[in-house]
């Protein structure tokens, strides 16, 4: 049975997040409106997320100690990590002396933190298809990788990064010295090991949102979302849409192997599994042990957003996966290096039909920074994709002076 105090009182629920972007911002407003009382934490002042918790704190959060120090201060019921970038070993000890529950669970974090620990989970322990990889620590081993059975073209990525950061496509051996250097000095922490994978020439790909709740009967159900959409552009999401249309036999194996991966992962909550697909055929490509970017267009989509389902499945409350109807959704990037930007044009934005916006208030924009995105909902999937690109598309961010 679970129960819900008081936010600010003795009886609260509390609940810390760590990182708090524009993804936790939006689980944050879920988990306000159950009641809990939410702590925010980021590695700078001002996040999406601070902005609507109870109390915001500023930490290094790769740091052991400043991060047990705060968990020690605070004492949540819930650790809910939003980013990879966290002292995970940490929250592992945290959780085995019972101060939190880490969501879903420390050694997801561990294992999803590391492009290696997953891929040798789905791919070595649980069998399931993924493109063809070896890991290096070096040019030399690399190259060895390679020409012993990758082959060319491959991706090149740093084991412990994101967002398609230190990524590189790589056509033939005269290119494999740059991106290795670009993979090295991109990657964080472990600088010098890599995964090179053979490029899987999909038809497109998906994010099957996953969810992992308690039913009614106490047990540990599995839902999913209709599949996700998306475009991306060096790594990044630019563009996403719901549902993408599949094959009978294409989703069936795709709903198994998002099954076997997140069950054995565990916990409970929302999790963003990647799926490459050609036809029949599904490639499991990584798994996110929380909600997913390209599920911000479950915001016009879903009577229950992907982050309205995080929030209930890891409160141990019912959950409903269903579609509403179809929809986009269409980033919006800084387009400048300032901060304190201004957004003009939001009314002209939102006079496209069918349209939403989030402009998440971050303080600094980057050029390729998100600050916002446009959703749209609608009866056809090429409609509403329209529509999110126009309405992204009239937001302008400008200095504001
Ligand atoms: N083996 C592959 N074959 C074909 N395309 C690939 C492969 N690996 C990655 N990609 C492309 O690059 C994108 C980013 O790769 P991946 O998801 O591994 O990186 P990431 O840095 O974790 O990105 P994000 O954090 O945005 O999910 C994929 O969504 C896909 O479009
Ligand atoms: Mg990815």
């Amino acid at each position: 049975m679970t129960r819900i105090g008081t936010p600010l009182s003795p009886s609260a629920t509390r609940v810390m997040l760590l990182g708090a972007g524009e993804l936790g911002k939006e689980v944050i407003i879920a988990l306000q409106r159950l009641g809990v009382e939410v702590i925010a934490v980021d590695r700078y002042e001002n996040a999406p997320g601070h902005q609507v918790a109870h109390r915001a704190h500023v930490i290094p959060m790769t740091d052991a100690s400043a991060l047990r120090e705060l968990v020690l201060r605070e004492k949540p019921d819930l650790i809910v990590p939003e980013i990879e970038a966290i002292a995970t070993d940490e929250l592992a000890r945290i959780e085995a002396e019972g101060i939190a529950r880490v969501i879903p669970t420390a050694r997801a974090t561990q294992l999803t933190m590391n492009r290696e620990g997953i891929r040798r989970l789905a791919a070595e322990e649980l069998g399931l298809q993924t493109s063809r990889y070896a890991f290096a620590d070096s040019l030399e081993s690399l190259t060895a990788a390679i020409d012993g059975g990758i082959g060319y073209p491959c991706i090149i990525k740093p084991v412990m990064s994101s967002s398609g950061k230190g990524q590189s496509l790589v056509a033939d051996a005269s290119e494999l010295a740059k991106a290795w250097d670009y993979a090295r000095s991109a990657g964080r922490v472990d600088q010098g090991r890599v995964i090179v994978e053979a490029v899987v020439e999909f038809d497109f790909e998906i994010t099957l949102l996953t969810v992992r709740s308690r039913g009614g009967d106490g047990n540990i159900r599995t839902d999913f979302c209709a599949p996700v959409g998306h475009r991306q552009v060096k790594g990044d999401y630019v563009e996403s849409w719901q549902p993408q249309p599949m094959s009978e036999t294409a989703l069936d194996k795709a709903r198994e192997m998002a099954a076997a991966v997140t069950g054995a992962l565990g916990g409970q909550g929302l999790f963003g599994v990647e799926f490459f697909v050609r036809g029949d055929e599904v490639w499991f490509s990584e798994v996110s042990p929380r909600p997913h970017d390209t599920g911000l267009v479950t915001l016009a989509t879903q009577w229950q957003s992907e982050f309205e389902l995080h929030a209930r499945a890891i409160l141990g409350l019912p959950v409903d996966t269903r579609l509403r109807n179809p929809g986009a959704s269409a980033v919006i990037y800084g387009g400048v290096e300032a901060q304190g930007v201004a957004f003009e044009g939001v009314d002209q934005a939102l006079a496209v039909p069918g349209t939403d916006l989030r402009l998440f208030g971050k303080p600094e924009a980057f050029e390729r920074r998100r600050m916002g995105v446009a959703v749209a909902h609608g009866d056809d999937i090429e409609d509403c994709r329209a529509r999110a690109r126009e309405a992204a598309g009239r937001v302008r961010v400008v200095l504001d002076n």
